[in-house]
């Protein structure tokens, strides 16, 4: 089998009918912050009051944040991190954050009336197909702030959503009242139940498939969920998309400092390697092609 490498610098715009993703434009946003407070043993949730361009914010794009120094030590990168809500009512963004290294600590030392330096939205969020009737997400970790407001849009255009969320343990689960409250059928898994592996998940897939045809699925933080859905969306023909992380410089496309591979039809039809920016063709990618 021949394997070609190629970069992808175009930018491909949603088809005709599709929810568009791409932002009418990015700006430096500097956004007062309303809260910043532990939901868990694990993440923080900070709220801050948004400026109309940080509004249009679509689900599984993200804002490259600067980070407040932690300690005497500054913060020269900003950090990406996905958009957990958007309430336009109230014009905030909500980010949903575990606190790992010294920028998500330095973050962590924001406190009402500290103003956050937000630049975005950026990237290319979730495109839900035309006419979807039952989206089905996965997420574990980070991957339930990602996907929040996916099931907010996909039960805005009248599909069902099911949210099925993992964790190590059920103190661990995050955005189960948020995914309620927008329409969601919640299930969750946990390693503690011991009904969070991927034997019993392709399972559950199934049940949940016979009861209601899934047609969309989406998924976020965990690779071996990922992979299990790749197999399931495959052999049932269900269309899917993935949200990525990756480390990341500039978050604009232009330092290649996230590239990734990704499976592409090679010129006689067989797979090839292309290579994609996730801060600029992502972070959402179709599903089939990742290279998970
Ligand atoms: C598009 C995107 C959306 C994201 N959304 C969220 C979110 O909603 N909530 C959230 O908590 N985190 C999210 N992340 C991950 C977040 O950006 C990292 O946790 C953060 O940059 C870590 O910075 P730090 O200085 O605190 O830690 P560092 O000291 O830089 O790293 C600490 C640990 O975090 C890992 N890490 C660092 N950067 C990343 C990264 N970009 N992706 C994955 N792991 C990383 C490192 O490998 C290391 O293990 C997102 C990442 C991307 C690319
Ligand atoms: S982070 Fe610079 S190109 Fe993606």
């Amino acid at each position: 089998m021949t394997m070609l490498a190629m970069i992808s610098l175009d930018t491909p715009e949603p088809a005709p009918g599709e929810t568009g993703n791409v932002s009418p434009s990015v700006a430096e946003n500097l956004c007062p912050v309303v809260a910043n407070h532990p939901v868990n043993d694990e993440y923080r949730l900070l709220v801050v009051d948004a400026p109309e361009v940080a509004l249009t914010a679509r689900a599984g794009q993200f804002f490259h944040l600067a980070c407040p120094p932690d300690g005497e030590a500054g913060n020269f990168l900003r950090r990406p991190m996905s958009i957990h809500r958007i309430d336009r009512d109230k014009r905030q963004l909500h980010f949903l954050y575990k606190v790992q290294g010294s920028g998500t600590r330095g973050l962590a030392n924001l406190g009402a009336g500290d103003v956050l330096d937000a630049l975005g939205p950026l990237g290319k969020g979730f495109v839900l197909p035309n006419v979807t009737q039952h989206v089905l997400m996965i997420g574990r970790g980070v991957g339930l702030a990602t996907l929040a407001p996916l099931a907010r849009e996909g039960v805005a255009v009248g599909a069902h959503v099911t949210a099925i969320l993992s964790a190590r343990t059920a103190s661990l689960l995050m955005a189960e009242g948020t995914l309620r409250d927008d329409g969601a059928s919640v299930i969750i898994v946990t390693d503690e139940a011991e009904n969070s592996d991927p034997v019993a998940l392709e399972g559950l897939l199934m049940r949940i498939h016979a009861d209601r045809p899934i047609d969309f699925v989406a998924t976020c933080g965990s690779k071996r969920l990922a992979r299990l859905l790749q197999g399931f969306a495959q052999e049932h023909g269900i269309a899917g998309q993935v949200a990525l992380e990756q480390r990341m410089g500039c978050a604009l496309g232009m330092c290649f400092a996230c590239v990734m591979p990704f499976r592409c039809p090679g010129p006689d039809g067989e797979q090839a390697t292309s290579y994609k920016r996730v801060c600029w063709d992502g972070p959402v990618f179709d599903l089939a092609e990742a290279v998970i």
